[in-house]
């Protein structure tokens, strides 16, 4: 049994293949404390934790102390006002204006499978997959019902949380905070592990030692953001790659998040994760649900790596929905970086004949093919084709491009509106805004209220006629601006507050109405690059484009951050030409298409522009793609050196999950005059078996690859990159 309660200990106890999740009802009123989260152990009590036998005691044995107690006992749902200082998980406002909290326990159901979250995306499994238990509470002071779902994957070594509120009370509610996931740790001394960026530079890990106070990383843009992710892993301070205690949270939302980490005065330190409450205000009515995102927690007890590897096994297994996820992908060519809004029907015909010869499967048109958009000034809205770029109409291109044997893809931004547009013309009160005050512009665009099912209802409508008209393969789906001047005309005060919330779940109802109505349909979601790349949008499409940044060297700090929690098979990853078109380098061709096979892979260049020699290596660039994609996908990543640390080489490697054969990336970033071969040790293969490394036809047991490792040449020049590939004999 992965969920089991233990009436004489009150307790109950969730195990996954390796980790055990302990929580136990404690004293005459019931409280609900954390007891061990860890390795797995099999013993059924170790209520002993909760250390109810020492002072300050438990209320009932010593109430003048009650405070004492609120401020130190590990609560499983911590509540504020009453006593405990440290953060709280939740925050709800009476009609009169009051705020304190208390949980206390009142049933539980134990049931196999998961339910669906309401509205929102989620990890999935049926009976064989998982069990889920739900504690029910009663908040003492509104009276609200608070519900706390755990679920347990336990081949995955993964347990997930999500909240549920329910008013039963006759009376309004307002929630100011609710988090998804509170967990208390017993110790101090942790490392904090975070990500974060900017715009092309998405994603850069951050480690750093959890101190006392509060410490962690947000989001209140609206989105999960370039600058932040909603992941946080706390670890012991002699956590590597592959060995030490690590325990890693993953947000599965998608707009504003708080993860934080807090290390209070009695040594122990408190983690909480969930939708940001600045921004974020619910006016939970009578007979009203409301359903908080879900939290990811992994435990593993053998390093990064594995809280890497159990977060993708978990995704490609039970949060990515879409037919593709174990599918290749169609080699796509993008027209973004080869033409800007510079382009015709012509042009993109142009660039197909020469591609599908090269091998390539699909053309993607990217912005500027619809409106008046000449540029990235306006049209945001006015979803129509612009027949004098697309000459003829869509479906004639489209019918070309297939007629060369490529598939067809599509860009759309469906959440933006420009000032200047037919849209806002007729609907300026469609965008976000404060009633008659100038709203922040950026990249001259505003945002679309779609907390507002009109205007999604509309916007949606002309994406699927697009969509209807022809043959069309493959989405990008973007988002090219935060959001700002929180407000709409239409929403009244109460309910203000609910606009942040209200428009993630407007984006995530329009995904699912598009993959429903065209189940077919590739999605690959993109926000200014990479700026939503998270759990939540993993549900509604498969991939998504990982950083505008297609800079070899820098993508690989960029996807190797991506990789601590999603699946290489998740990550939009191109060759782009030279002089690199943000960063200015020059990185030879071959290393460029090596760095972008640990994704999608695909092109954004001007194939008709480049040189003859570029041009040569694409056949064989995609017979590596086509020749790796399904061990790429689905094999176990490991990283073995990180550039940001070793400075002049990274690696990386994926084994097949049967152990049958191994691809190591390695990427020389600057050669060193006057230097040996520098050796590599390779991780994850099966000890006794042999293996050969195809390139050269060395044979050495899979303990000499781990243990003795192997030796690369030093390269001639800087940004050289090879493939190794061992093949168990
Ligand atoms: C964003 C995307 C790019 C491209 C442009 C188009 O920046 O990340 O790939 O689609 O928008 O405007």
């Amino acid at each position: 049994m992965a969920i089991t309660y233990f009436d004489d200990s009150k307790s109950f106890k969730l195990d996954t293949v390796n980790t055990t999740y302990m929580i136990a009802i404690v004293d005459e009123e019931k409280f609900i404390g954390h007891v061990y989260y860890g390795k797995r152990v099999s013993d059924q009590n170790l209520n002993y934790l909760l250390r109810t036998e020492e002072p300050p005691f438990v209320p009932s044995k010593n109430n003048r102390d009650r405070s004492s107690f609120y401020d130190s006992f590990p609560m499983e749902y911590a509540t504020h006002g009453i006593g405990d200082y440290r953060e709280s998980a939740m925050k709800l406002r009476t009609e009169q204006g009051y705020s304190a909290g208390k949980l206390s326990y009142v049933t539980h159901t134990i049931t196999n499978g998961k339910e669906k979250l309401q509205g929102l995306p989620a990890t999935f499994g049926d009976e064989e997959d998982c069990m889920s238990l739900s504690i029910i509470c009663e908040e003492e002071f509104t009276g609200i019902q608070v519900i706390l779902h755990y679920s347990v994957f336990e081949k995955e070594d993964v347990i997930t949380r999500d909240v549920q509120l329910v008013n039963k009370t006759g009376k309004p509610v307002f929630v100011e905070k609710v988090f998804s996931c509170c967990l208390d740790f017993d110790g101090k001394y942790y490392d904090m592990i975070t990500l974060h960026g900017s715009w092309a530079r998405e994603r850069h890990i951050q480690r750093r030692a959890v101190g006392l106070g509060k410490q962690g990383v947000a989001s209140i843009r609206g989105e999960s953001s370039h600058q932040d992710h909603p992941f946080l892993a706390l670890c012991s301070k002699e956590a590597t790659e592959d060995f030490g205690e690590v325990y890693g949270l993953n947000f599965v939302y998608s707009g504003n998040f708080l993860a934080q980490a807090e290390e209070s005065q009695f040594g122990m330190t408190r983690v909480v994760m969930g939708i940001h409450p600045e921004e974020f205000r619910w006016l939970l009515k009578d007979g009203d649900l409301f359903q908080a995102p879900e939290v990811v927690m992994t435990y593993s007890c053998k390093g990064i790596g594995q809280m890497t590897r159990n977060f993708h096994n978990m995704y490609r297994r039970h949060l990515i929905r879409s037919k593709y996820k174990n599918m290749e992908r169609p080699i796509l060519i993008n027209n973004w970086e080869a033409t800007y809004f510079n382009f015709d029907k012509q042009k993109l015909i142009d660039i197909a004949k020469e591609a599908s010869k090269l091998g390539i499967e699909m053309l993607v048109m990217d912005d500027g093919w619809f409106g008046n958009r000449y540029d990235d000034n306006r049209a945001l809205g006015d979803w129509f084709v612009n027949e004098e770029k697309i000459e003829g109409g869509l479906k004639s291109l489209v019918d070309e491009v297939n007629a060369l044997g490529m598939k067809f893809g599509i860009w759309f931004e469906p959440e933006m509106i420009s000032p200047e547009s037919q849209l806002y013309k007729e609907h300026p009160d469609w965008a976000i805004q404060i009633e008659g005050k100038p709203i922040t512009l950026s990249r001259n665009q505003y945002v679309l209220d779609i907390s507002r099912q009109e205007i999604r209802d509309y916007i949606y409508g002309l994406v699927k006629n697009i969509l209807s008209s022809a043959n069309i393969a493959y989405v990008k789906w973007d988002m090219n601006r935060q959001l700002t001047n929180l407000g709409s005309k239409f929403m009244n005060c109460e309910q203000m507050g609910e606009i942040s919330h209200r428009y993630v779940l407007g984006v995530y109802e329009m995904m699912e109405r598009l993959t429903k109505d065209f189940p077919d349909l590739l999605l690959e979601n993109c926000s200014g690059g990479g700026a939503r790349f998270d759990a939540g949008m993993l549900y509604y499409s498969p991939q998504i484009w990982c950083s505008d940044n297609t800079d070899a060297i820098e993508r690989l700090e960029i996807q190797r951050g991506t990789s601590m929690v999603y699946p290489l098979s998740t990550m939009g990853a191109h060759v782009s030409d030279c002089p690199n078109h943000t960063t200015g380098r020059v990185t030879p061709f071959m290393t460029r298409g090596h760095v972008a096979l640990a994704g999608t892979f695909g092109y954004e260049l001007d194939v008709t522009k480049i040189s003859e020699e570029d041009k040569a290596c694409i056949p064989e660039q995609i017979a590596l793609y086509h020749k790796y994609a399904k061990l790429i996908q689905s094999g176990d990543y490991y990283r073995i050196a990180n550039v940001a640390e070793e400075r002049y080489y990274d690696c990386y490697e994926v084994v097949a999950a049967d152990k049958s054969e191994a691809l190591i990336t390695y990427v020389q970033v600057m050669n060193v005059a006057n230097s040996h071969s520098r050796r590599i040790r390779i991780k994850g293969l099966e000890q006794d078996a042999l293996y050969e490394w195809e390139e050269n036809g060395l044979v050495q047991t899979g303990a000499a690859y781990e243990n003795a490792g192997i030796l690369i040449p030093s390269l001639w020049g800087d940004y050289q990159s090879i493939l190794i590939h061992l093949i168990r004999k």
